[in-house]
């Protein structure tokens, strides 16, 4: 029986990623172009499972392609450390190495395919993270190649750290050289970071908000590793899973790995396999991706969004603030958190809809009205 191709895990690349060619041709011709390239810092946001960190592999295998040299860090603390203690002298000792190696006559380059030091174990060096880079750059000239760093779930809580970073990509960036920095994390979790006075420099960032994925990319994200593993899926049956994803890239792979499962010794995927499959898909999705979404946001906000899932469709914000009891300013700030998070859209002058239709039954089906007042039992925390 051949393997089940999707991979509904965070961080895991997709059997095949839809949706996003333009944001890698962005980033590839931002390497060729060279310094000065705005490309060269790039943020993604996203809610959770739009595929942030897939986007930051991508990246980096688009940097290997082109012989770059690739770092990739998240921003817990003592990141910067990390990149100044570990990752820079890992680099510089294999750069060494390679110099010896070349002037015995046995040369080198890194070649298509580059390196990655994910877990470096050269002895580390007390240093400073300007003065690492200043080195590994300075030698990666010889080699017309530089460096790019990658750093995931950036967040607020660790502005000091992303301030001393900035401050030494920045210089690295005016004095012209080889490096690359691209980021991720969750819009309410980055937005803080981009309004920090000293970070201009990450405000000036590349900054692509990794949303829905069109229909027809996501049919073909779900027929093609269907028809690449010798098994079929009907196009009308395709049709269905795919907008039951409503678009959304870790929806892509569960429902994928779910309508698979129904019968996987038969050869094709019929339409009763795929209403099956969402169904058993859904059951999961609360865990796997509602409730660490709400645990993202504020009760307050939670709130706005139970008080959404009563109207079956777009809500009007007029109804929402008066079941909430609020003004309509007041009400317009959670509009805006929400919007941001990526939890909701605004659909028309005054309306607002959830971004993913499924949240409003899971919203719904957990929501109790107590005395016309709206109390939300999924509270986190
Ligand atoms: N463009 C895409 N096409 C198909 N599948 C995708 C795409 N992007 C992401 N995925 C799949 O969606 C899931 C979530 O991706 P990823 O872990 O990168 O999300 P994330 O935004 O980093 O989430 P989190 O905020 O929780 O870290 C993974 O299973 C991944 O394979
Ligand atoms: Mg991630």
């Amino acid at each position: 029986m051949v393997k089940n191709p999707f991979t509904p895990t965070f961080g895991v690349n997709p059997p095949l990623l839809v949706g996003r060619d333009d944001l890698i041709e962005e980033f590839a011709a931002s390497l060729d172009d060279g310094p000065g390239a705005s490309g060269r810092a790039t943020i993604y946001t996203g809610a959770r499972g739009t595929g942030k960190t897939v986007m930051l592999n991508k990246v980096q295998e688009v940097a290997k392609k082109n012989g770059w040299l690739v770092i990739s860090e998240t921003a817990t603390p003592g990141f910067v450390n990390r990149l100044a203690m570990i990752h820079l002298p890992s680099i510089l000792t294999d750069l060494v190495d390679q110099g010896k190696k070349r002037i015995s006559g046995v040369t080198l380059p890194f070649g298509a395919g580059g390196a990655t030091w994910d877990n470096p174990t050269a002895t580390t060096v007390a240093t400073n993270f300007r003065s690492q880079l200043e080195l590994v750059t300075d030698i990666l000239v010889e080699y017309e190649t530089g460096v790019l760093i990658t750093i995931d779930e950036i967040h607020y809580r660790q502005i000091e750290e992303l301030r001393e970073f900035g401050a030494t990509i920045q210089h690295a960036f005016r004095e012209s050289r080889n490096v690359a920095f691209a980021a991720a994390g969750l819009p309410s979790a980055v937005s803080p970071v981009l309004n920090d006075d000293v970070l201009t420099f990450l405000r000036r960032a590349e900054r692509y908000n990794l949303g829905r994925v069109g229909l027809s990319d996501v049919e073909e994200a779900i027929r093609e590793p269907i028809e690449k593993n010798g098994r079929q899926i009907d196009a009308a049956a395709c049709t269905k899973a795919a907008q039951a994803t409503g678009g959304y890239p870790f929806l892509i792979q569960l429902i994928g790995q779910y309508i698979w499962r129904q019968h996987p010794k038969e050869k094709t995927i019929t339409s009763s396999d795929v209403a099956e499959g969402i169904t058993a898909a859904r059951r999961r999705m609360g865990s796997l991706v509602y409730e660490p979404a709400l645990a993202d946001i504020s009760s307050v906000d939670r709130t706005f969004l139970v008080a959404m899932s009563q109207d079956d469709g777009p809500s009007k914000m007029s109804d929402i603030c008066s079941r909430l009891g609020v003004s309509a300013n007041y009400g317009g700030q959670y509009r805006l958190r929400l919007i941001e998070a990526g939890m909701i859209e605004s659909t028309a002058y005054g309306e607002v809809d959830f971004v993913q239709p499924l949240l409003r039954e899971y919203l719904g089906d957990r929501a109790v009205s107590l005395g016309g007042q709206v109390v939300d039992s999924t509270q986190a925390q």
